[in-house]
């Protein structure tokens, strides 16, 4: 049965007076003299934040930031600067990238030499609830112990698996290091064979899972550490021939620029010079900056059809050792990836409600970043960055800042007059190990530096901030998420991340967004008691988000209208965030297609409804890949469910 709502009001998808100042005037934002008249973003210093709401800020924690900061507050180093247009595939607007090198790498915590000393770590059990450790022990290795080695020189590593109960467990290694082989040795056992070189110096984890013999279930994984100490005499170490890292295939559209990004890797620790003996015509060829090692290839494919480059690595020493890869283009027809009928946004405009879709960082430096560009510009009136606003991403270490990533998306939405949601200011995942290992009493503090910091930066952008995303436990009763955040402020940090997020941008929608309510169930009965003691407590709370991340079997619609109605009936606002529909046993299109159709119709049925956004469009780059889950297939060819979201979205649909 279609659901319409006559009711709504036919409207543009609003926007800030900024936003639509910056479409026609380049007015509004930050940035560096690229051309595009951004002005430098003004962060606060001392006090950020000021609560006008808040009379006690004993209460409820909304009193002024630590003065000075914690940590440091954005610097002109920390401004993203141009990047030539040899290395992305943006048309419209200008890309930036960050001004140093690797921002992201330096927060990985790399393993030391006290960890090799603490000696070989204990196996990790993974047990089946059924099987009872006192009648069946897990399997184990014989005579294991960390490894030192000197680069250079071989290691050999034999793994001896046994098992309590006598029989012969099996194995499997997990990641090997660059170059090593996991050798049967045909007796049971099997061999790590590795020479590690230069490039391998510091501590390496090798790790080996052992399965039980009467229930493969039933696990362990053990690690060995090697250390590998770096040679007296450099030229004790064979120089080895570098490779050419390898590139997954890409659909590129005819006539488009493509970049591909490629890789040369030699374990001796120089950088390899990559060639192409035979490059496309027009084609430019350079090492990124910062990453000599990453060489990007832009060129205009003029011809349809199977497209191979060769690319050689050539050793930085001798000239004559080298490594070859390629790279694989489908060059296809323009006409192949147009849709009929009308364009989402356009449908959904007309219908009142804004249809968004989750952006993937960096598509822009992927081969086939225009054609995915210009269908997210064409179908989507507005945009989520996938990962490139959460903590991690932006606060790699305290006080060092990586915005491009995020300004990038920002202009690409200008250059398409598509709005923004901001996703997510407060988040117990991809967190930046920093927070993680902070002091509990110094979180308050770094949660709302870092809402100040992002917030005052992109307010002029962002129409509707996810404040807090996924609050509610998983345990099954409801109940508060035990996280970094409630360890340190118990429920409160809710309260003082959306105060302050209304102090700093008064006109955004603030949204709490959750997983798994739409349907019944404790995590929704958990979620709608939170909601109430927030509007109890005053806190402005704007909208529930629904995340929607479902499988094709999925039919609770009159469950999720229910809730939806739940929302409005306080007042609220609702905002369908990241909805996309896993094919699992036994669906199919067809039903994963209906489930696009109906949960479509329940938000436009639901007059406070007015985003419905899909997290990504084409399965190719979905965080659920696998399950194929968005309107648009691995090819960028509209599915079912595109055509379902446009006849839902069509008046009468
Ligand atoms: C996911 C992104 O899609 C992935 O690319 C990333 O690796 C992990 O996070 N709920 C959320 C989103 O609120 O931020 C998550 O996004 C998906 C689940």
């Amino acid at each position: 049965m279609p659901v319409t709502d006559a009711r709504r009001p036919i409207a543009l998808a609003p926007v800030t007076g900024c936003l639509l100042l910056s479409l026609f005037m380049s007015a509004c934002g930050g940035g560096s003299g690229d051309g595009e008249g951004r002005e430098e973003p003004v962060m606060p210093a001392g006090p950020v934040v000021t609560d006008p709401d808040v009379t006690d800020p004993d209460v409820t924690g909304s009193g002024p930031l630590p003065d000075p900061p914690l940590t440091a507050p954005p610097s002109a180093d920390d401004e993203p600067i141009a990047e030539g247009a040899d290395f992305h595939t943006a048309s419209g607007f200008v890309v930036v990238r960050d001004p140093r090198a690797f921002p992201q790498a330096a927060a990985v915590v790399a393993l030391a030499e006290t960890d090799f000393a603490a000696g070989l770590p204990a196996a990790v059990v993974e047990r089946p609830a059924d099987v009872d450790p006192t009648l069946n022990r897990p399997p184990f290795f014989e005579g294991l112990d960390n490894v030192r080695t000197v680069a250079g020189q071989a290691v050999q590593l034999r793994f001896v698996p046994r098992d309590p109960e006598g029989e012969l467990p099996g194995m499997f290694a997990q990641r090997l290091p660059e170059g090593a082989s996991f050798d049967d040795n045909f007796d049971g056992t099997k061999s790590l064979n590795w020479q590690p070189l230069q490039a391998d110096v510091g501590v390496t984890a090798f790790t080996v899972v052992a399965l039980d013999p009467a229930d493969s279930r039933y696990r362990i994984s053990q690690t060995v550490l090697i250390a590998v100490d770096a040679p007296v005499d450099p030229a004790s170490v064979p120089n080895v021939a570098p490779r050419v890292g390898e590139v997954p295939g890409y659909v590129v559209r005819v006539g488009d620029p493509v970049v591909v990004e490629i890789e040369g890797v030699d374990r001796n620790g120089t950088v390899p010079v990559l060639e192409l003996p035979d490059p496309p015509a027009g084609a430019t060829f350079l090492p990124r900056p910062f990453e000599a090692e990453r060489f990007v290839l832009r060129f205009v494919p003029d011809t349809v059809g199977v497209q191979t480059i060769e690319v050689l690595a050539r050793d930085a020493v001798d000239l004559s050792l080298t490594g070859s890869g390629r790279i694989v283009l489908d060059v296809r027809e323009r006409a192949t990836f147009e849709r009929a009928g009308s364009r989402l946004r356009t449908l959904a405009a007309a219908r009142g409600i804004e249809i968004g879709s989750a952006v993937s960082p960096f598509f822009y430096r992927q081969a086939d970043g225009a054609l995915y560009a210009d269908i997210v510009g064409e179908e989507f009136g507005i945009m989520t960055h996938e990962s490139g606003m959460k903590m991690d991403a932006i606060v790699p270490r305290p006080g060092h800042y990586a915005f491009a990533d995020t300004d990038n998306l920002m202009r690409f939405a200008r250059s398409r007059g598509m709005t923004v949601r901001g996703h997510p200011l407060v988040w117990h995942r991809q967190l930046p190990d920093w927070v993680l290992q902070s002091a509990p009493d110094t979180r308050e503090g770094h949660m709302r530096e870092f809402i100040a910091r992002i917030v005052t930066r992109y307010a002029d952008e962002v129409q509707h901030w996810d404040v807090v995303n996924e609050p509610i436990a998983e345990d099954g009763g409801g109940g508060l998420r035990s996280t970094v955040w409630s360890e340190a402020m118990g429920e409160r940090y809710i309260d003082v991340a959306f105060r302050q997020a209304r102090a700093l941008d008064p006109d955004a929608t603030l949204v709490l967004n959750e997983y798994d309510i739409g349907y019944d169930g404790p995590k929704w009965d958990g979620l709608l008691a939170l909601l109430d003691r927030l509007i109890a407590r005053g806190v402005p709370v704007d909208a529930v988000g629904f995340q929607m991340h479902v499988f094709a079997s999925y039919d609770r619609f009159d469950e999720l209208a229910a809730h939806m109605a739940a929302v409005a009936a306080r007042g609220l606002d609702v905002h369908v965030t990241e909805f996309d529909v896993a094919l699992s046993d036994g669906t199919g299109t067809a039903e994963q297609t209906e489930v696009y159709r109906r949960v479509a119709q329940v938000c436009l049925a639901q007059p406070r409804c007015t985003v419905l956004q899909t997290w990504g469009f084409t399965d190719r780059y979905s965080f659920r890949r696998f399950f194929d889950p968005l309107p648009f297939d691995r090819d960028y060819r509209p599915k079912g469910a595109y055509t379902a979201l446009q006849e839902a979205l069509d008046i009468g649909g």
